[in-house]
């Protein structure tokens, strides 16, 4: 059985991912979001053995780690991938972004994950593989967008930290990936570019990210992956 956390589970590229890991009867999912209902209803459209689906209301910002992984722990023991998949995205121009816009990006896209990592390490395998999702926004030499500055920053700080922690980690056997997301056609993406159509849903890259979690550690660490059609 392997144990699979996933934060930003209740919608979009979350959500898609833990409908495919779910096909597997070996997976086991923890899924992390802070709408209950949502989550319920995700549970409701997984199908089958509800005792391998896990729903686990929690803010990433203001949630307590040490509980949660806590919780965790006394049912699975211990975990074997992270999808540190919950993010947050406020379109501003740099001269309009308020402190309160600036602390809900990097809060949720860079030390929710910074300590989700760290509360969760008693409990990852050896073996488990840790997944960050940023964005091309937030990977060097990619072409940058007005009205991202706080979005694609903090989502470089994630891929930054995933280079850190790979080098960290290894000793205890973790590996750390990013994938560096192009556009993909969620709530997120429509909020902020209305009118704008990404070219992937997030049913497609949901075959690529799990996939990659339960796989690709077995060729990379510490590595942040460009996984788009959209952006050069
Ligand atoms: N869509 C794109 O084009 C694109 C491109 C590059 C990267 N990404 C990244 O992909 C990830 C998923 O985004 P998406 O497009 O699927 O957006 P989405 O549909 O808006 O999903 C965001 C998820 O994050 C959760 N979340 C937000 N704040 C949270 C908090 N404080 N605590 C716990 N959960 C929280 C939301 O759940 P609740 O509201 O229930 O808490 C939701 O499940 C994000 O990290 C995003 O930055 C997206």
């Amino acid at each position: 059985m392997k144990n699979i956390v996933i934060t930003g589970a209740s919608s979009g590229i979350g959500r898609a991912s833990a409908i495919k890991l779910s096909e597997d009867i070996n997976n086991r999912l923890f899924l992390i979001s802070r709408n209950e209902a949502k989550l319920n209803d995700l549970l409701n459209k997984i199908k089958g053995n509800r005792d391998r689906i896990i729903i686990m209301p929690f803010d990433v910002i203001s949630g307590d780690y040490n509980e949660l992984s806590h919780q965790i722990k006394e049912i699975a023991g211990t975990v074997d991938v992270l999808i540190n998949n919950a993010g947050a995205l406020i379109n501003k121009p740099f001269s309009e972004i308020i402190i309160d816009d600036f602390d809900l990006m990097v809060n949720t896209n860079f030390k929710g994950p910074f300590f989700l990592i760290q509360r969760l390490l008693p409990i990852l395998n050896s073996g488990a593989h840790i997944v960050n999702i940023s964005s091309m926004g937030g990977f060097q030499g990619s072409v940058k967008f007005p009205g991202l500055s706080v979005y694609s920053s903090s989502k470089g700080a994630l891929a930054i930290l995933t280079e850190c922690l790979a080098l960290e980690l290894k000793q205890v056997g973790i590996s750390v990936n990013c994938l560096a997301l192009g556009s993909v056609q969620t709530d997120m993406l429509k909020e902020a570019f209305p009118g704008y159509q990404a070219p992937l849903t997030s049913e497609t890259m949901a075959e690529f990210i799990a996939d990659f979690a339960l796989n690709g550690h077995k060729w990379i660490n510490g590595k942040i992956i460009p996984v788009s059609i959209s952006t050069p």
